[in-house]
């Protein structure tokens, strides 16, 4: 049994009144015991706002982004210790944006994958190709060497804690979505590849959407068989609209 897993990346949105507001609301909505593991990504400014006012609930809270040194001379950078000593639990690794605005190379994702699992954190590994690559025949490709280098010398029992989330860069922002039996071809693609790395331990390891879903489609690509959960963006900014999109994931 795979949990599903919901994430909201705020990316560079809100300030501590917004996140208040928003942490407010979430909590009115979400039950007691939800169905999907819920997790907020806000900017490292706000960790210490989430961790006060999601503290103690059922809802968790992750960094988009840390240094692998645990310390040291680097400036305007924040470390895996410090996110965590602010109760994230989740690092997001290798989103298409640090990768394509921050010239994130392969080695550096896998540095920071492996920093959050020595950190204790769960890293939220993401993976995609872009238009041309697809329209190239190269989306596969492209996925399993983005793969292959960030979890190359990875144990099962530490793989067995990562989230993968497939997010075709052009579906990251555009209102455009993946269809959603391509989504679904390509997380099971992903999946045969985890299993043969990682034997029995690929089969749970849990493979988010993300890309453009709102509470609209939430359902089309959380029924499919290998996705459990969603990377969500512009639409994770508005509490009721994520809370619909994580009860799409348990339904
Ligand atoms: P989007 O972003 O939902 O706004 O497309 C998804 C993401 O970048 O994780």
């Amino acid at each position: 049994m795979r949990t599903p897993i919901v994430a909201a990346n705020w990316k560079m949105h809100k300030t501590v009144r917004e996140a208040v507001d928003y942490f407010r609301r979430l909590l009115e909505l979400v039950p007691a015991r939800p169905p999907v593991e819920l997790v907020i990504v806000p900017p490292a400014t706000l960790l210490w706002v989430a961790q006060k006012h999601l503290g103690g609930s059922v809802v968790g809270w992750g960094a988009q982004n840390a240094y692998p040194e645990p310390q040291g001379a680097f400036t305007g950078e924040v470390s895996v210790v410090q996110v965590a000593d602010l109760g994230a639990r989740y690092l997001i690794c290798g989103h298409s944006e640090r990768r394509h605005i921050f010239r994130e190379d392969d080695e550096l994702v896998g540095r920071k994958l492996r920093a959050a699992l020595e950190g204790g954190l769960i890293p939220i590994l993401c993976v995609g190709e872009t238009l041309e690559e697809r329209q190239a025949g190269r989306a596969w490709g492209v996925v399993e060497g983005q793969l292959a280098a960030a979890l190359a010398d990875l144990s099962p029992e530490d793989a067995s804690r990562l989230v993968i989330a497939y997010e075709p860069v052009w579906a990251i922002g555009t209102g455009v979505p993946a269809q959603p039996q391509d989504a679904q071809e390509m997380a099971a693609h992903i999946r045969d590849w985890l299993k043969e790395r990682f034997g029995r331990t690929g089969g749970r390891i849990r493979i988010q959407y993300g890309g453009s879903v709102k509470p609209e489609n939430a359902r089309d690509f959380l029924t499919l068989p290998d996705i459990d959960g969603a990377l969500v963006g512009g639409a994770s900014l508005d509490p009721d609209k994520f809370w619909a999109i994580a009860q799409a994931a348990a339904g």
